[in-house]
């Protein structure tokens, strides 16, 4: 049996702005996961078991695009026609092993907490290792974002890439990746409003308006870069008590971005009331997740007010 797991994530600063070029931060939680299981089989073929998305089906039933099989389908590609270094011998060669695949996660799906990119992640390690093709992390990103692109279309890639380093990460599309220091500990309060919203969409209604403006949104891009390249700084001196003031202007450009929602901005304004020193959406946006900034003893405060405005569930974590 060989497993692997992968962590959730949130973006802190900067998401929609990044597909366009611009930097964003993001950090893994790993209070949430994804858990792979990959065991050999007596029976014929490879059987998926999903049962947080109902899913328990042989591999050839699924169709090809579906994201778990492109994992299964193009990673036994890979290993069966790239050069592989000695050592590295994939088994069932002309044949696809007979395998069973166990997968669960604690990551709500659809949410901005990066489910899609764990799982594929997850599976991916778990897979190539057990069948004897190892894959270093740069090479788990690449193809995890290959697959993300079935998920978004034209994903920026910064989901893939936190869960792979499972490291805060300071992302910009196409550049080597660069983690960022925390100076001092800070608490997140994690908000989900129950809300299942695809990135998909809320990028592609981005991308709309976009086209029809793209003066006026580049605009907004630059000042969200302005406040990403300000956080980053924020967070390295460990001047916690700055970074609120940011989050909220950043949830402010997010609005106009029109990728909040009336739920979104409930969740903004009772983390407020608690107490919160700063909240944003944390993702795609319409849905999903707020992430408020508190003082670690306000954590409980603020993430009960959150369920009292209506959060399905809450998470406190710390980004070190
Ligand atoms: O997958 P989500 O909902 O966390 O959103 C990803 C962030 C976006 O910037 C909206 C899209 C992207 O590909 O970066």
């Amino acid at each position: 049996m060989t497993t692997a797991s992968a962590p959730g994530k949130i973006i802190l600063f900067g998401e929609h702005a990044v597909v366009y070029g611009r930097p964003a931060l993001a950090a893994p939680v790993a209070q949430v996961h994804a858990d792979v299981e990959v065991l050999d089989s007596d029976s014929a073929g490879i059987w998926i078991n999903a049962p947080d998305i109902d899913l328990h089906a042989e591999l050839n039933t699924l169709p090809s695009d579906h994201p778990l099989a492109a994992v299964i389908h193009n990673l036994f590609f890979i290993a069966r026609t790239s050069p592989f270094p000695s050592g590295r011998e994939v088994r069932g060669e002309g044949r696809f092993p007979n395998l069973n695949i166990q997968i669960s996660s604690t990551i709500p799906v659809a949410s901005g907490l990066g489910s899609g990119a764990a799982v594929t992640v997850a599976l991916t390690r778990a897979l190539s290792a057990h069948i004897h093709y190892p894959m270093t992390d740069e090479e788990i990103n690449a193809f995890a974002y290959e697959i993300e692109k079935l998920y978004h279309g034209t994903p920026s890639g910064i989901d893939n890439t936190v869960v792979t380093y499972a490291k805060p990460v300071y992302f910009i599309k196409g550049q080597p990746i660069e983690t960022f220091k925390v100076g001092a500990p800070f608490t997140i309060v994690i908000g989900d409003t129950g809300i299942r919203a695809p990135t998909k969409e809320s990028v592609g209604d981005v991308r709309k308006l976009w086209e029809a403006d793209k003066a006026r949104w580049e605009k907004i891009f630059a000042e969200m870069e302005d406040i990403s390249f300000a956080a980053r700084h924020v967070i390295k001196e460990g001047w916690i008590e700055m970074l609120g003031a940011l989050m909220d202007e950043n949830h402010a450009l997010l609005q106009q971005l029109t990728v909040s929602s009336p739920d979104l901005d409930r969740l903004f304004s009772a983390a407020h009331k608690a107490g919160a020193l700063g909240a944003k959406l944390s993702g795609g946006g319409r849905g999903g997740n707020i992430i408020a900034l508190v003082e670690a003893g306000q954590a409980e405060a603020v993430a009960s007010s959150l369920n009292q405005a209506g959060a399905k569930h809450t998470i406190i974590t710390t980004i070190s």
